[in-house]
């Protein structure tokens, strides 16, 4: 029998578009704000007919987005990879609670804000509370980019979703734009140079072309340069590490 898994695949193309393939679904979905106005979930929108190959525009200017239509090469489109290619736990900061440990890599922030109600996954983790606790592992889970994962400092072993592969277009309506590509479920994403970066449960791709931790999505799809200075100032990413 065929696995169908195996033959899944993100491949980036230089300069260019996200080939998909392996009949892997694409969804819409949109995030959802709770009274205060804060991101609480994501729900379905849309779900496009599965096909076996597509290829995703990743420079943001085609005329038939979510898919490619040949404009990157009319605009010049610079798709180079800028991440770094240590893994996700090399990256990460580390952040104690009593019960849990929260392991943070702000550079894969996509800038979703799951991550800052009732006070913020950081104090959250600090609590005794059940209901703390629980909301801090809800705000993980749903992380889109995977910058966030907690772990159960007893077992050992992470929170995570059990993410059937599947890709989804985010919808940010809060910020009137359209968000990352949040790809789920520990689909191969495979460089224009041919190597597999490191396969993750969760990861947000950018699909506006500005990302400058590129092919991870870092907010630039609603951040303006002095945001996004502000924020790499605050968690000291200027230094890029190799
Ligand atoms: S990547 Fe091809 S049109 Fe955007």
């Amino acid at each position: 029998m065929v696995d169908k898994k195996n033959d899944m695949k993100i491949k980036i193309i230089k300069n260019g578009p996200y080939i998909v393939t392996g009949s892997i679904p694409l969804l819409q979905q949109i995030i959802v704000t709770d009274a205060e106005g804060h991101t609480k979930d994501l729900v379905d929108e849309k779900e496009f007919p599965l096909q076996e190959t597509y290829s995703l525009c990743r420079c943001g200017e085609s005329k038939n987005k979510p898919f490619c239509d040949g404009t990157h090469t009319e605009i010049g489109f610079n798709g180079t990879e800028t991440t770094s290619r240590k893994p996700y736990i090399e990256k990460a900061e580390i952040f104690e609670g009593e019960e849990l440990r929260l392991t943070d890599a702000h550079e894969f922030c996509d800038h979703s804000r799951f991550c800052l109600r009732s006070g913020g996954i950081r104090n959250l983790i600090k609590s005794k509370r059940p209901m703390s606790q629980q909301m801090a592992i809800e705000q993980a889970m749903i992380c889109p980019s995977g910058r966030l994962v907690l772990w159960n400092k007893e077992t050992g072993e992470p929170y995570e979703q059990d993410f059937e592969p599947s890709i989804v277009l985010i919808h940010d309506e809060q910020k009137k734009c359209q968000g990352p590509i949040w790809v789920r479920g520990g689909i191969p994403i495979e460089s224009a140079d041919g190597t597999i970066y490191e396969t993750r449960n969760r990861v947000t791709l950018c699909r506006c072309g500005k990302s400058e931790n590129k092919p991870y999505c870092d907010g630039s799809h609603w951040m303006s340069a002095e945001q996004k200075l502000k924020f790499r100032e605050k968690w000291g990413l200027d230094e890029k590490d190799e």
